[in-house]
């Protein structure tokens, strides 16, 4: 594989020339970007040697747009050591030098971070958030360790040994779900009752653009079918199309899904619509209540269930409050799921709105996979490994 190890200013640069060596031993081909202050800590003439191409460092050398071309060239960026500045720069959009704006370039291809920072640092709640943010893109984080740090102190924020890092870039070097297409459906429905009110309920939509983004994290091109929210996909391999309704759902899952690989319901379907939407805001008709007639929507997955072909995998959402296995089990048998994700309501952090779940993998063979209380991003990144095994 052709792989650029990205370099920025820490000590533990010293250990980039032999993750260089490493990795060349492997069999990949490897150029080196570095920061001007990486350049402080291990030299050019080292790392030049060590990869035998040219160093690139400096975005305006002879006028070329060489992070392009490198982005070209480059099939993942690893960047070791990764300092908080980087990992900052990175979360913000940030492109300031060579390495940063090759960085932002290099979007939708794999990057591997190894950071290295003192113990107080890498504990800081900004460093934290930036490092959530850059994992739910999909960027993957190796380390840091615990152990004996540069300052004296002793703490998190060794940055992983080199041979560890080739190791986990060996299991990310052949994306798993490469040339698929995988529909994930997410968020709320809003069903109208006039030109102003709707019904609708709680869901956020953060767990199926978490599932999203896992998916094109692990190489999958996904269409994101999403009820009203806020959020985005950051990640050029997602598809997003924004609707509604129920109906309108079924209208965009329905037309994708034969063309997928598979398909994540976690969205939140109104089960009932109003019978009439007025065209005009209903007033107040002078009687003590009002009554809604409200009609069954078209059943998503249980259609999807009914389409599904040889070789396409279908996992649907369960929110039990009693009985929860048995009902979700069953569920899986009825609609023809091949995986049912439970989360039990009594499970505290779990399930709408919050940024934790708890779920409960239930597979068509009977098998079970147990999560404790995890982000939305870990649960859908357990969810994605145990789906498609
Ligand atoms: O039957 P129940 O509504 O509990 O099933 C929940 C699962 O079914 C979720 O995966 C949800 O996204 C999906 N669903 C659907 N269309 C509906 C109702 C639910 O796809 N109309």
């Amino acid at each position: 594989m052709k792989i650029i190890v990205g370099i920025t200013g820490g000590i533990a640069a010293y250990k980039a020339p032999e993750l260089v060596r490493l990795l060349k031993k492997a069999g990949h081909e490897v150029r080196c970007a570095a920061t001007e202050h990486a350049l402080e800590f291990v030299t050019r003439v080292t790392l030049e040697t060590v990869s035998g191409a040219p160093l690139y460092s400096d975005l305006f050398a002879s006028g070329r747009t060489e992070h392009i071309s490198l982005k070209d060239w480059g099939e993942m960026l690893v960047v070791a050591p990764a300092t908080a500045n980087i990992i900052g720069k990175v979360a913000s959009g940030i492109a300031d030098d060579a390495l940063s704006t090759l960085l932002l370039a290099f979007s939708g291809k794999p990057v591997v971070m190894a950071p290295a920072m003192n113990c107080e640092m890498w504990a800081h709640p900004a460093v934290q958030r930036n490092v959530e943010t850059l994992k739910s893109w999909g960027i993957r984080m190796v380390g840091p360790a615990e152990g004996e740090l540069a300052c004296g102190v002793s703490g998190v924020g060794r940055m992983a040994e080199p041979q560890q890092i080739v190791d986990a870039i060996g299991e990310g070097a052949t994306l798993k779900l490469n040339g698929e297409r995988w529909l994930v459906t997410a968020g709320p429905t809003y069903e109208r009752i006039d030109s102003v009110r709707f019904i609708g309920n709680y869901s956020s939509g953060k767990m199926g653009f978490a599932l999203a983004e896992a998916l094109a994290g692990a190489g999958a091109k996904v269409e994101l079918v999403t009820g009203p929210t806020s959020l985005n996909a950051a990640n050029p391999h997602i598809h997003l199309i924004r609707v509604e309704s129920a109906r309108e759902m079924y209208a965009a899952a329905t037309e994708v899904f034969p063309r997928c690989h598979g398909a994540i319901l976690s969205a939140a379907v109104a089960d009932y619509r109003p019978a009439e939407c007025a065209d005009h805001k209903l007033k107040k008709n002078g009687s003590e209540g009002m009554t809604l007639e409200l009609v069954q929507n078209p059943d998503i997955l249980a259609t999807l269930g009914g389409m599904k072909h040889e070789g396409q995998t279908l996992v649907g959402f369960a929110l039990e409050t009693d009985n929860e296995e048995a009902n979700a089990q069953r569920k899986l048998e009825k609609k023809n799921l091949d995986y049912i994700v439970l989360n039990s309501l009594r499970d505290k952090g779990a399930g709408f709105g919050v940024d934790t779940n708890k779920v409960y993998i239930i597979g068509r063979d009977g098998s079970c996979t147990e999560s404790p209380l995890l982000s939305k991003q870990e649960v859908a990144q357990l969810i994605i490994n145990t789906v498609t095994t």
